[in-house]
C-alpha cells in the first residue's frame, strides 16, 4: 500500500463521515473506507480504481458535484495544482486533510492548507505526514480556466498560442526540449499521426497546423493536461482528436507517426517506465514506414531500446543536453 495510504489509515476515527479523497494512489485505500469517493485525474490510477470501485471514482479536473464532509487531498507535485485543489476541495467540506511524503514538500504545502483555517500536523510516519485544517469559512470554487496562462509563440514563422493548466508539464513557458522537437517535425509520414504526452497540447497542435490533411490524436495521461490541450487547439482554430490514456497502449493504431517528449515523471517520482514502454511498442502501433520522433534528454539510453524494438535509431539534432531520435518501422 502507498505509504501515505498507511498513514490515513492509522487514524480511522477521523474518515467515518462521508468523505472525498482526491489524488489519491491505486492502491486498497478504498476498501478500508467504505464511506469514501475518490477523485482522480490521473487515468492510470482512475482506471485501475474504477476497476476495483466502479461507481465510487471520478475521473475530471472538477470535484465531484455532492456535498462531502469531510476531504483528504494527496499532495501534488506542482504548488499551482496544489492551490487548485486546495481551494476546490474547501468548497466543500468542513475538515480537509493534506497528505504527503516529506520529500514532496509536504511541510510547505500545509502553509498553503493554513489559508483556509488552523491547520495542524496530526502524524508524521513512514516519511509521509499528515495535516488537518477545520475550515474556517466556505471558499468559494475556483475557476479553473482563469487559471489558465496564455503563451504565444512563433513556431515556422506561424503563430501560435499554447494554453497551460496548472499542474501541466511546462506551465507558463515553452519547454527547451519541446522548442528543439518543433523545429524538427518536417518530412514527416502523413495519415494519422499522435502526440505522445501531450500536455498542453503544443506538439500535437503544430502537428494539425503543419500538416493540416492528417488526423492527429493528442493522448496524455493527466485530466489537466487534456482540458489544456483542448484549449490549445481551440485557441488556434484547430481540430484533433484529445484522448485520456495510461499508456501507449491506449492509442490508435495505423500511425504514420508517433511525435514525442515522453514522459519521465509520474506523480511526484521521477520514472521513465511509461516511455520505455512507448518506445517497445511503438512498432505495433506504427503502420508500414510509419516514424516515430521523439526528444529526449541526451544522456537517457532510448537509442538502444528503439533498435531493439523498432529500426536503427537517427539522431536529428542535438542542443543544450537534448536529442531529436527518428526511426522508421520498416515492414
Ligand atoms: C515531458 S511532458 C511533455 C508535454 C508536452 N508534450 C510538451 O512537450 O510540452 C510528458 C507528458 O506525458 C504525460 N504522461 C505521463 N505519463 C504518461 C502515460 N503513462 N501515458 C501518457 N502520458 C503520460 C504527462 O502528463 C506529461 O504531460
Amino acid at each position: 500500500m502507498d505509504p501515505r495510504s498507511e498513514v490515513i489509515l492509522r487514524h480511522p476515527e477521523a474518515f467515518t463521515m462521508p468523505l472525498l479523497i482526491a489524488g489519491l494512489a491505486s492502491d486498497d485505500l478504498l476498501s478500508h473506507l467504505p464511506h469514501a469517493q475518490a477523485w482522480c485525474w490521473n487515468a492510470a490510477d482512475y482506471a485501475e480504481l474504477e476497476q476495483r470501485y466502479a461507481s465510487r471514482v471520478s475521473f475530471s479536473t472538477q470535484a465531484p458535484e455532492q456535498h462531502f464532509a469531510v476531504g483528504v487531498l494527496f499532495l501534488p507535485k506542482s504548488k499551482e495544482l496544489t492551490e487548485y485543489l486546495l481551494q476546490a476541495l474547501a468548497a466543500k467540506v468542513e475538515q480537509l486533510y493534506l497528505v504527503g511524503e516529506k520529500r514532496a514538500g509536504v511541510e510547505r504545502a500545509a502553509k498553503q492548507l493554513a489559508a483556509y483555517g488552523k491547520a495542524y500536523k496530526l502524524d508524521s510516519a513512514r516519511h509521509c505526514q499528515l495535516w488537518r485544517c477545520d475550515i474556517k469559512a466556505k471558499a468559494a470554487p475556483p475557476d479553473l480556466l482563469a487559471l489558465a496562462k496564455h503563451i504565444e509563440l512563433t513556431v515556422n514563422e506561424q503563430p501560435l498560442v499554447v494554453k497551460t493548466l496548472p499542474g501541466v508539464f511546462s506551465h507558463g513557458r515553452l519547454d527547451q526540449g519541446t522548442a528543439l522537437l518543433l523545429a524538427h517535425l518536417e518530412h514527416l509520414p502523413q495519415g494519422k499521426m499522435l502526440d505522445f504526452g501531450c500536455g498542453a497540447g503544443v506538439i500535437g497542435a503544430v502537428l494539425a497546423k503543419t500538416y493540416p490533411d492528417s488526423e492527429v490524436t493528442l493522448l496524455d495521461v493527466d485530466a489537466f493536461a487534456l482540458a489544456s490541450a483542448q484549449l490549445t487547439l481551440a485557441a488556434n482554430q484547430l481540430s484533433a482528436h484529445v484522448i485520456a490514456g495510461s499508456g501507449i497502449g491506449d492509442a490508435p493504431i495505423g500511425l504514420s507517426a508517433i511525435v514525442s517528449n515522453p514522459p519521465f515523471h509520474q506523480g511526484v517520482h521521477t520514472s521513465y517506465a511509461a516511455t520505455e514502454q512507448m518506445l517497445k511498442q511503438a512498432e505495433k502501433h506504427l503502420q508500414k514506414n510509419g516514424q516515430l520522433r521523439i526528444v529526449a534528454n541526451s544522456f537517457l539510453k532510448y537509442p538502444p531500446i528503439i533498435e531493439q524494438h523498432l529500426s536503427a535509431c537517427t539522431t536529428l539534432a542535438q542542443e543544450r543536453g537534448f536529442s531529436i531520435y527518428n526511426a522508421e518501422k520498416a515492414r
